[in-house]
């Protein structure tokens, strides 16, 4: 069992999050992480998932990546993750949070179902290929 804990990104973190998150654009990483808008997960001091929180609208919270190394998966850590990021929009007022994943990816989606989230919309052919993406919302 491979637990970890889960806490804000801080500036000292700010290599790891470019290396967790290839997709952000590095320049401002750092912008993020200062708005509590980057979530690392550890084990043992040694970065293991992360979470990346974006707004649609600028006010309506919504999950843009969420990661775990592989060996991290299937235990309650992806949960755990989402717990934390829960708790802290609760204190911020937030009482709804999105999400979404790629319309052929059957695991991603059943992850959400089962914690929680349901289908809200989908907005096709918007990825490469002309894959869909499906989005999700939970009530806080
Ligand atoms: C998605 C991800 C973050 C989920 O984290 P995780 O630690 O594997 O998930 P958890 O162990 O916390 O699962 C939580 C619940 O979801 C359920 N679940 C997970 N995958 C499921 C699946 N494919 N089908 C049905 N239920 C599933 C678990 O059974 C668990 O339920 P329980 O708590 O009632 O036992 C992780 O698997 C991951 O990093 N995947 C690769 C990246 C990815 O796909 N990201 C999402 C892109 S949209």
């Amino acid at each position: 069992m491979n637990e970890v804990r889960v806490r804000f990104a801080t500036m000292d973190d700010l290599a790891t999050c470019g290396r967790l998150d290839k997709q952000w654009p590095k320049s401002s990483l750092a912008g993020k992480i200062a708005v509590q808008e980057y979530i690392l997960a550890e084990d043992d001091g040694d970065p293991v998932g992360c979470l990346r929180l974006e707004h649609i609208w600028g006010k309506i919270p919504y999950i843009g990546l969420i990661w775990l190394e592989p060996a991290y998966r299937g235990q309650g850590n992806g949960r755990a993750i989402l717990g934390f990021l829960e708790t802290s929009l609760r204190e911020r007022g937030h009482r709804v949070l999105l999400s979404s994943s790629q319309a052929n990816e059957a695991t991603p989606q059943a992850w959400h179902r089962a914690v929680g989230f349901r289908e809200c919309g989908i907005i096709a052919g918007i990825n490469e290929g002309g894959i869909g993406e499906v989005f999700f919302r939970k009530d806080l």
